[in-house]
């Protein structure tokens, strides 16, 4: 029989994303309907260390559902990946009577919460917020379609004045290791080549796709590339393309954290909202040390050992796709 819980904290970790803040208001306002104490941890694993760590209540998440980043901050904490940072934050968990944890980051931040329940005594439930998308049993993570949207609306803008000048131009988007934000923006914008890092990059093709186009006197091109993709970044591939097609005007623009911040999409809000509310569910139901996703829009629970990085899942058909319309 499972433990039940009382006091449960609630922390961001790892990189922010779009959409945690509506994510804590869940967890904040489900737990306090339940009759439970809600604290809120700052910065991550790091906070928990440094007991920075104080009570909330339903005013404490108030007009934050529309707003990006996270009131309880985020970080990365090197202190957490050693034994004697993590008994520092299970003290500091057990000095307030703290009996469950809501962790709402990436797979980075679940592989320290596996390791922390298995150490000590507290169970955790994990929500993905990650703008990278690279969560595996899950449709979306929180994030990852207000920052596709915001990648969708600078590309088109950059098309306008490619179209205008002729020109070639290479757009940089984030994932280093997932390149979901490079394919929906790049589908949804028309980009002719898209590169990500779970394909080879095959860079002669592209060479000879443009060598063409210049024969035919239509240089206008777009290509969006992952800042993970096995070939480079945006600037690498300029320079070969560069030395390659010497007359043509090829452009780079990198569009970097813009992804990562802004007011949350209405989709962004609503799984925040869902996944926040499960998770207290779940913490309270006794399915603990579980991650909570939606799939075909339905909840689905998976231990959180087993969301790691769903890198190398990309159809062949969404490829099969890119060349089609682009042609
Ligand atoms: O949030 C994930 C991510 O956007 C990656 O795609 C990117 O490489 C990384 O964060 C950069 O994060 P930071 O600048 O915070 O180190």
């Amino acid at each position: 029989m499972e433990k039940k819980v009382s006091k449960i904290g609630v922390m961001t970790s790892g990189g922010d994303s779009p959409g945690m803040n509506a994510a804590i208001r869940a967890v904040v306002r489900t737990g306090l309907y339940h009759g439970l104490e809600v604290y809120g941890i700052m910065r991550g694993y790091q906070g928990l260390i440094e007991d920075d760590i104080y009570k909330m209540e339903s005013r404490s998440v108030a007009n934050i559902i529309q707003r990006g980043g996270t009131i309880l901050k985020t970080a990365r904490s090197k202190e957490f990946m050693e034994y004697e940072g993590r008994k520092k934050a299970y003290d500091n968990l057990k000095k307030r009577g703290i009996d469950g944890l809501v962790i709402i980051g990436g797979d980075g931040s679940f592989r320290g919460a596996v390791k922390f329940s298995q150490e000590f005594d507290i169970p955790c439930v994990g929500i993905a917020g990650t703008i990278d998308k690279d969560i595996l049993g899950t449709d979306f993570t929180i994030g990852f379609d207000t920052a596709v949207n915001t990648a969708v609306e600078a590309i088109d803008k950059v098309r306008d004045t490619m179209d205008a000048h002729d020109r070639i131009f290479i757009i940089e988007v984030m994932g280093r290791d997932a390149g979901y934000i490079a394919l929906h923006s790049g589908i949804a914008t028309g980009a002719e080549n898209i590169l990500i890092p779970e394909r080879k990059t095959d860079i002669n093709d592209i060479i000879a796709s443009l060598k063409e186009k210049e024969r035919r006197k239509k240089m206008v091109n777009l290509i969006v590339v992952a800042e993970g993709d096995d070939f480079g970044g945006a600037n690498e591939v300029q320079k070969v393309l560069q030395e390659n097609l010497p007359k043509a005007e090829i452009r780079v623009c990198i569009l970097g954290h813009i992804q990562r911040g802004g007011s949350p999409s209405c989709i962004d809000r609503l799984i925040a909202s869902r996944m926040g509310y499960h998770a207290v569910e779940s913490l309270i139901e006794g399915r603990h040390n579980i991650f909570v996703g939606i799939q075909n829009n339905k909840m689905n629970y998976m231990p959180l050992e087993n969301a790691v990085k769903n890198k190398g899942k990309v159809s062949d058909e969404w490829m099969k796709i890119v060349k089609i319309l682009a042609s």
